[in-house]
């Protein structure tokens, strides 16, 4: 993998994009390396993008299956095979759906045209989703967002980021309260960042600090992505945001969850059959034994609203849910 420096700029195709020289590349802006450095990863095989999202080069549910779609057109390109390209891909990570979605849509078409669609679509459903979700604001809202659910994880404007996006455009976001989202803080490091260059005051919090702040009134409503949404509405999303929909309950704050069709899987009935990617214990502690499961599940009955690019829906979401 060779590595580059850019600017700061976010458009979609420094997020991720496919460059047809000789020889061709998925090229990802590196996010593990954000906020302190801006550096691209040049991924010139199905391996190296896979190992790409793998290690969180790029990360975040729809913005997985957008490099996937590219991986699947730098297979083509390169003359891989496509059913052991696909295979790789699909291993990399297990729980966000978003990324056999993106591989079912490139099987018939692995072009690098039927990826950028696919990309460029992702974004415009987070604008959708993102005019819709600002309806749930109320002048001075003052919200709290889990991990990193911006145009990092989507591949351009963000789901959960984009909602507080049309809500401060709007005049109805007062400010937003960042979870730093051990251990690997895509909070306080990615949405701070993205928060910071749009212009939208917020603070970082450890989210420990969360139910605590919520007792005080100092939170108004909660805003998450998800990567993979049953068809009963339950929904895995970064690791702590059950916690978070538990103390939003007690305190009767409503969590409100944002994300694209692409990530509501209705193969599966309900958040039981989610599977859970269980990542590195080094990436929590070194030191001592340690678990780090990436991801939980939010029962339904905790979650207010589930908004998509097709509006906001209530519960009862096996109903709701398009
Ligand atoms: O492990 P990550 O950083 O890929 O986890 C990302 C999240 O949990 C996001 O909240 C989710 O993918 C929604 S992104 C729009």
């Amino acid at each position: 993998m060779a590595v580059s420096v850019v600017s700061r700029e976010l458009e979609p195709e420094r997020i991720a994009r496919l460059e047809e020289g000789d020889p061709p590349a998925v090229v990802l802006l590196d996010q593990r390396r954000l906020p302190d450095e801006i550096a691209e990863v040049a991924c010139r095989s199905v391996a190296e993008v896979a190992d790409a999202i793998r290690t969180m080069v790029v990360r975040g549910a729809p913005a997985i299956g957008v490099a996937a779609a590219y991986g699947m057109a730098l297979a083509a390109l390169r003359g891989e095979d496509l059913v052991e390209a696909e295979r790789t891909l699909a291993a990399s990570r297990p729980t966000a759906v978003n990324l056999p979605w993106a591989l079912a849509q490139m099987r018939d078409d692995p072009t690098p045209e039927r990826a950028r669609v696919l990309h460029r679509e992702e974004v415009e459903r987070c604008r959708r989703m993102a005019a819709h979700a600002a309806a749930l604001f109320r002048p001075g809202t003052r919200a709290l967002t889990h991990c990193n659910a911006g145009g990092l994880a989507t591949g351009g404007y963000g789901s959960a980021v984009g909602a507080l996006r049309a809500a401060w455009e709007r005049g109805l976001l007062e400010r937003v309260l960042v979870d730093e989202t051990r251990p690997l803080l895509q909070g306080a490091r990615l949405t701070a960042w993205e928060l910071e260059t749009v212009g939208i005051p917020h603070a970082v919090i450890a989210d420990s600090a969360a139910g605590s702040l919520m007792a005080r009134g100092e939170v108004d409503l909660i805003v998450t992505g998800a990567d993979r949404i049953a068809s009963n509405g339950d929904t895995a999303n970064k690791i702590g945001t059950y916690s978070l929909a538990v103390l939003a309950a007690h305190h009767g704050i409503p969590l409100y969850v944002v994300a694209p069709t692409s990530t509501v899987d209705h193969a599966i009935p309900d958040g039981s059959a989610i599977p859970i990617e269980e990542r590195d214990p080094a990436e929590v502690t070194s030191r001592f034994p340690a678990r780090n499961p990436a991801f939980d599940v939010t029962p339904a009955e905790l979650i207010a609203a589930i908004v998509t690019e097709h509006g906001v829906h209530r519960p009862p979401y096996a109903e709701s849910l398009p």
